[in-house]
């Protein structure tokens, strides 16, 4: 990688810390061995305080003790040494991958009360969109548009997670993803780096609450830095080769906005960010991470990254990759043990200084005692039970799913359904599936509590004659990594007969209804990790199942349950209403019943723009112009170069036009806000939502700048007829970019426009003036 870029007025901002009035303690509270049952602390610790009492302890700690802190050990499977005896000597800082509340609470008393310095254990665990009740996923979160609901979900999610004793979740994702064919788009905020800034933020603030140690919460772990969502092809895994002008201005951001929000905790990627695996990358963990942005937290690396730097062709051994991990910046090793078995003779023989392995501790430490687990480091297990999947848990899952649909078409209104149809077909192979509607990444759900598409029919269209089969099935004809722990339910047609007695037993059921409704999508193990496609096709037989089903003639409703966009260029031109739900979660079925029966009303937004076909990724809106600007569609002479939905768009049962677009004041100065108001008209006699979007255009700089980007947006709920004027506070701060050609970042002086709408297309439009 290139020599470190400058360090920005706007991206280096000092991380902020909460003082506290607690006296500093310099010694291990007695308390600690008889605490028994979590209360955890009341007020945030203060830099200060925590530093003294983590450089008290590491004063006695041994080389072995250090390095035992920056060990993670996981158990899913059998340790190769016992868990109790790594605890009982201090061979481990952390777990990850333990869900049982009695266990984590007697592992804890294991490391508490029986160790030589009784430091408590970090518990960690992937809490990605929910713990026992699933709520939507990421992307999902990402389509409401609404910040507040992905603090709610995460808060929500905080909750049950740390009735089990956990503290730690590897979450939020803020990997920017252009490329739908890379399964793990479904994890993070899609392609653009100023939502995904506000929904890294606001995912930050729901898992921890307002400090580090919040009663009820856990702390983040923001992933996976840098630049994993750019790998090659979509493929997972593969290298990320990023520009420098895109790093800092579209990759970087959203790392940056959640370490801003206070995120304690970050992990180290995967894969080579242009030739330097970012496990091992000073430029990223130091330059970055420490000089540039001041993070003050801990950094773990992803799951045997470090050992893997030998794989990259980059370290030439374990004891190297260890070293090289840790003089990068990593302070913790995820599940490979380079560190425990080549760090005591790299220290010795001086490739890592004492001062670089105290560094890492203290790093560990300080989180520690933050999350206030030297005070209160158990939790009651007999009250873990009663706080899973509570009625509250269930209705916040429901709304949520119900503000994260979005709804891509719907021809003579179609949608709603409402009470006129007599005979309902419900037909798919995910339309009761219990597992499918979580998504991937719920490790700790059960597939038990969800609710399905057809179950939430039933009960909400109770005096309808419904009418259900799959039709086709679907299979992942290869393993999946999550298959052992969780998996779709197998396919039972063994034979072309009996496929195509199941096909048209299906067509037969939709020829008998007045309405059809086909939930179709992916397997959950369809996306996510080491789920990366070639094709964006529906899998399986489901567009001849869908194509079939419109040959009947009879109102057919899509619905689609995925991870990423897919290829529904046929079903765009001639299903007439098509509801994007993503994987709902838990409540699912409840809440895509609310949305198909009016009950709700969808105002979903897309958080990456939809191809037509999977080669025209990437597709990605924010994209410069050059030759030939006024025909910017037409980039392939086979085809459209325009995408099937564009970036930010999403229908509702409601209609809203936007009018009067002005501006309070014609210039700008740097630094300043600039107050945009438009107003918005639901111009229906139904009550819905709206998303506002404000994009700009510098004309003229340093260097090209994107067509339109996005620069503030916010959700609107308006009742029948309302007009409402919606001011959004432009701040000047966001039009700064890392210049390429003075390798700076600025806000430089010019012509702006603006346009606001309800999507990327927007066409009310102004101008104004960013003065210095
Ligand atoms: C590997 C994944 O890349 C990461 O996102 C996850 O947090 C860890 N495994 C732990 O499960």
């Amino acid at each position: 990688m290139r020599a470190r870029a400058i360090p920005s007025l706007l991206m280096s901002s000092a991380f902020f810390t909460v003082l506290t009035v607690a006296a500093i303690c310099l010694s291990i509270p007695r308390s600690i061995v008889s605490a028994q049952v979590a209360n955890p602390a009341p007020a945030a610790a203060s830099e200060e305080q925590a530093r003294a009492f983590a450089d008290n302890l590491i004063r006695k700690m041994t080389l072995a003790e250090k390095i035992g802190q920056m060990t993670q050990v996981p158990l899913n499977s059998k340790p190769d040494r016992p868990a109790d005896e790594m605890a009982r000597n201090g061979e481990v800082g952390s777990f990850l991958f333990i869900t049982d509340a009695a266990e984590i609470n007697r592992l804890q008393h294991v490391a508490v009360g029986q160790s030589r310095l009784h430091i408590p254990l970090l518990f960690g665990y992937d809490v990605i969109h929910g713990f026992r009740t699933i709520y939507p996923i990421p992307l999902a979160l990402a389509a409401s548009w609404d910040p507040s609901a992905a603090e709610r979900a995460q808060s929500m999610a905080a909750r049950e997670a740390r009735a089990t004793g956990i503290q730690w979740t590897f979450a939020p994702m803020v990997d920017i993803a252009r490329d739908p064919r890379w399964g793990r788009i479904m994890e993070g905020a899609g392609e653009d780096p100023f939502l995904g800034s506000r929904m890294a933020e606001a995912q930050v603030k729901g898992f921890q609450g307002d400090y580090l140690g919040a009663p009820d919460h856990i702390m983040a772990c923001v992933k996976h830095f840098a630049g994993y969502g750019a790998a090659s092809g979509g493929r997972d895994y593969e290298e990320s080769n990023i520009s420098d002008e895109q790093l800092w201005n579209v990759y970087l951001p959203p790392f940056h906005a959640a370490i801003e929000a206070g995120a304690g905790s970050i992990m180290s990627a995967y894969m080579d960010l242009n030739g330097v695996p970012a496990t091992g990358n000073r430029f990223l963990l130091k330059d970055v991470l420490r000089d540039d942005w001041k993070f003050n937290g801990m950094v773990v690396s992803d799951w045997a990254a470090v050992k893997s730097l030998t794989t990259h062709g980059f370290a030439k051994d374990n004891e190297d990759a260890a070293v090289r991990a840790v003089n990068a910046g990593v302070d913790m090793e995820m599940s490979s043990f380079t560190f425990r078995d080549g760090l005591p003779q790299a220290v010795r023989k001086g490739l890592v200084s004492e001062a670089t392995l105290d560094a890492a501790v203290r790093n560990i430490l300080i989180t520690k005692y933050k999350l206030g687990l030297f005070k209160n480091p158990y939790i009651d297990p007999t009250q873990t039970a009663s706080q899973m999947v509570t009625p509250e848990q269930r209705e916040t899952a429901r709304k949520i799913a119900t503000q994260t649909a979005v709804l891509l078409r719907d021809q003579d209104d179609l949608l709603p359904l409402g009470d006129k149809y007599k005979t309902i077909a419900i037909i798919g192979p995910l339309a009761d599936s219990k597992p499918d509607i979580m998504g991937s990444w719920c490790l700790a759900g059960h597939p038990t509590d969800s609710v399905t598409v057809l179950e939430g029919m039933r009960k909400r269209f109770s005096s309808a004659n419904i009418l259900y089969t799959k039709g086709v099935e679907i299979e992942r004809d290869q393993v999946s990594i999550f298959d052992g722990q969780f998996s779709s339910p197998k396919p039972t047609l063994k034979t072309d007969a009996e496929r195509d007695a199941e096909f048209h037993h299906a067509i037969d059921l939709i020829q008998q209804s007045n309405v059809a409704v086909l939930v179709l999508g992916e397997l959950q193990s369809m996306s996510g990790e080491r789920a990366s496609r070639s094709s964006l096709a529906l899998p399986g037989k489901q567009e001849q199942l869908l194509e079939a089903a419109v040959a009947t003639g009879k109102p057919i409703v899509l619905v689609l349950l995925n991870g990423r966009p897919l290829n529904i260029t046929w079903a765009s031109e001639h299903v007439p209403a098509i509801l994007e739900a993503w994987y709902p979660g838990t409540e699912g079925g409840d809440a895509i019943a609310d949305l198909l029966s009016g009950d709700a009303n969808p105002g979903g937004k897309l958080p990456v723009a939809w191809p037509r076909s999977v080669g025209q990724i990437p597709i990605n809106y924010a994209r410069n112009l050059t030759q030939i600007p006024n025909d910017p569609d037409t980039r392939y002479w086979d085809g459209s170069s325009a995408p099937l939905y564009p970036f930010g768009y999403g229908l509702s049962y409601s209609t809203f036009t936007t009018n009067h677009l002005r501006i309070a004041q014609p210039s700008v100065h740097a630094g300043a806000t600039l107050n945009v108001s438009i107003d918005v008209q639901n111009t229906s006699a139904r009550a819905g939502d709206e998303v506002v979007e404000l994009y700009t255009h510098q004309r003229a700089g340093s260097a090209s700048r994107p067509v339109r980007e996005l620069k503030g947006f916010v959700r609107v709920s308006l009742q029948p007829h309302e007009t409402r004027t919606v001011t959004l506070a432009l701040n000047t701060k966001d039009l700064g970019f890392w210049s390429p050609q003075t390798h700076h970042w600025s806000m430089e002086p010019g012509t702006f426009d603006l346009w606001v709408g309800t999507d990327e297309t927007a066409t009310d439009h102004t101008t104004f003036e960013l003065l210095p």
